[in-house]
């Protein structure tokens, strides 16, 4: 039996409170709002910084709404990546974003262009040895795993989700809160 300590007890509560409180105000957004907002991810490779990442994502003028560790299921991978479901590293994919928790991340961010776009710009290129110097790609492969070249070797991906259009931004929120609110 897992032994929890009075404080591991009381932050757990203080979490799920939140949590519901988020998935309260979240059925409230509209559209509009959704422009101002973005579904993003920290892969499990890079959880282990979540502490800095955090930071340093506050840093680049985002507001983090709701920020949670999640185990994905296979089935709920699968489910958000379908897009790419038949593709040669959809498998690779899936395995990875089943390999350990993520950090999900509702993201604020006001301004001329779009959340999901601002976030895009903050990412860079999906594959990590093309990511502009400074982009959170490029600057977490080098900080946990040495750079680009050792990182590709272990895994064809990067550590970092992005939500690619505001469409995107209401499907994956939704998909992803929902799984979380029915457990
Ligand atoms: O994440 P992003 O929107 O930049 O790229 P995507 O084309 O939607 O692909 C989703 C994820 O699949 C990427 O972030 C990578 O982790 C992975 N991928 C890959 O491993 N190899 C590719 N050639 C393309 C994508
Ligand atoms: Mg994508």
């Amino acid at each position: 039996m897992i032994k929890y300590s009075q404080n591991t007890i009381t932050s757990l509560n203080i979490k799920l409170m939140e949590t519901k409180l988020f998935l309260e105000k979240f059925k409230n957004f509209s559209v509009q709002d959704f422009e101002h907002l973005t579904y993003a991810m920290i892969k499990p490779d890079a959880v282990v910084a979540k502490e800095e990442i955090i930071h340093d994502i506050e840093s680049r003028g985002f507001t983090v709404l709701f920020e949670t560790n999640r185990q994905f299921s296979e089935e709920l991978a699968r489910n958000f990546y379908s897009e790419h479901n038949g593709k040669s590293f959809f498998e690779g994919l899936v395995q990875q974003m089943t390999s350990g928790p993520v950090v999900v991340l509702i993201l604020q961010k006001m301004g001329e262009i779009p959340c999901f776009q601002a976030w895009r710009n903050e990412l860079g290129a999906t594959d990590p040895a093309k990511a502009a110097e400074g982009t959170l790609r490029n600057v977490y492969t080098h900080k946990l795993f040495g750079g680009p070249e050792a990182y590709l070797e272990r895994r064809a991906t990067n550590c970092f989700h992005g939500a690619d259009s505001v469409a995107s931004v209401i499907r994956e929120s939704n998909l992803v809160l929902y799984d979380i609110a029915m457990s």
